[in-house]
């Protein structure tokens, strides 16, 4: 069988990217006799080509070091402040330096110069995110010829965003050298679809039209899951009660409303405390009785609009806190760090609601992850943005539209006022939903897709 390796720019054990996705394709990994690929986490002065390998947990990583210049223009520069918020279509939040695609070009050569030495003729490769977009080019134009896939865990923007990129053509060419190319979404193929049937003319584009041919990539909706029953045993575990009693000490009742969220732009957090503002003004019968906590661990706080975004919510929490705090009680706890994965079950599964409100999102595992934490018997309500991918999935959700903060505090009304029964039919629905679209079945269907079982080991290009 052919070995699998997956590339992406975290590798597990470094960080957000380990979670679901580290434990679904651990378990891939080790029966392929693969390895993961990435960067190792540390800065250098001067280009490094060793790859070291590493055992983490039992799964086989290997790494490479970026140099200082070349990993802020790959990472903090073209990928998140030029790709990043075009594809969540937020423009307005883009900052773009001519120079740093070459760097994000020079780190997608450096790895396909570092993992091709390390490839054998019939291996998948499986690349994953924004920042590695042009890494099948890369790998092939030094003569792979191995089926590489690509998934895109972020949403694919509106043609109209995508031409605002620099180089947006010769980032879609790339594209097109992957064999298959997965996203989140129908929505998100439906935007790709749109892309690569108009091709836009020279005017818009930029650049003089030469239509990208797609013909030999395909492209699908792979909407990525959790383990929702290895979350709910999680929520019930000793780590987990642990949290669960501070919490209902500190809560005396009270009914909590949670968000859980990277301290991120697209995440829409001003906007969901200014809905929960309402709700307290709206119905002064929930003060005293509701509770709201927002765990928002820092993200990419280098980059000047993550750091206007964390101001932003410092200044809406502390005018709720002055508007309705008493001496004897808050209406929120805002907390700026990372807790880890048992604790925040333990947490889900006391929150009588959990607010997911991206302005817009890939996937969403949160609102995977809580609907698996819940207590069957008396279940919380999931208030989520029509405007995450999960959106597509999860209907027994209370389904928002976070610019407005008026549905969203008739929301939280909602699902605090939700009789038991109810709750229960909802979380029902859900959980089946988040079983459907668990995170093992996710990767074994792409992997199925991007070399069927009939065809591997047939290099095709
Ligand atoms: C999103 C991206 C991931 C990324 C994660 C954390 O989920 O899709 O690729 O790893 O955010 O962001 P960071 O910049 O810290 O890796």
């Amino acid at each position: 069988m052919s070995r699998i390796i997956v590339v992406s720019n975290r590798t597990p054990g470094k960080g957000p990217a380990a979670g679901g996705l580290a434990v679904a394709l651990r378990k891939t990994l080790a029966e392929r006799e693969g390895f993961w690929f990435g960067w190792s986490g540390k800065l250098v002065d001067t280009p490094a080509t060793d790859v070291r390998f590493e055992d983490i947990d039992g799964l086989s990583v290997a790494q490479i070091d970026l140099t200082r210049d070349d990993h802020h223009a790959y990472y903090a520069g073209f990928s998140n402040s030029i790709l990043w918020p075009s594809f969540h279509l937020r423009l307005d939040l883009a900052t773009i330096e001519a120079h740093w695609y070459e760097g994000y070009r020079r780190v997608n050569q450096q790895f396909a110069h570092a993992l091709l030495p390390l490839l054998k003729a019939d291996d998948i490769i499986w690349v994953h995110d924004y920042h590695l977009i042009p890494l099948a080019s890369e790998l092939r134009n030094l003569g792979a010829r191995n089926r590489i896939g690509f998934y895109l865990h972020i949403p694919f923007p509106t043609s109209d965003a995508l031409y605002a990129i620099p180089h947006h053509q010769e980032l879609m060419r790339d594209l097109s050298r992957y064999d298959l190319v997965g996203m989140q979404a129908l929505r998100d193929v439906a935007a790709f679809t749109e892309f690569a049937e108009h091709q836009a003319p020279a005017t818009l584009s930029g650049s003089p039209l030469q239509a990208i041919d797609f013909g030999r990539t395909e492209v699908d909706a792979f909407p990525i899951g959790s383990d929702p029953d290895a979350f709910a045993r999680l929520a019930t575990s000793p780590a987990a009660n642990k949290m669960v009693k501070r919490m209902e000490l500190a809560l005396h009742g009270q009914q909590l409303i949670l968000g859980v969220d990277r301290l991120d732009y697209s995440k829409g957090l001003p906007q969901r405390v200014e809905a929960y503002e309402k709700l307290l003004a709206n119905d002064p019968r929930f003060r005293r009785q509701v509770h709201m906590l927002q765990v928002a661990p820092p993200s990419r706080d280098t980059i000047k609009e993550y750091q206007a975004t964390s101001d932003a919510l410092d200044a809406i929490c502390g005018r709720v806190m002055g508007r309705f705090a008493e001496p004897d009680w808050q209406p929120l706890t805002y907390v700026k760090r990372a807790y880890g994965q048992p604790s925040l079950a333990g947490l889900y599964r006391l929150a009588r609601v959990g607010l997911v409100t991206p302005l817009r999102d890939g996937m969403n595992l949160v609102a995977h992850e809580y609907v698996g934490a819940q207590d069957p018997e008396d279940p919380g309500v999931l208030v989520l943005s029509r405007f995450a991918g999960a959106a597509e999935i999860f209907e027994d959700a209370i389904l928002v539209n976070p610019f407005d903060t008026d549905e969203t505090a008739e929301a939280l009304r909602m699902a605090l006022d939700m009789p038991r029964d109810e709750r229960i039919a909802r979380w029902q629905g859900l959980m089946a939903a988040a079983r459907n679209h668990n995170v093992e079945d996710w990767s074994k269907s792409f992997l199925e897709r991007l070399a069927p079982a009939s065809a591997r080991g047939t290099a095709t290009r």
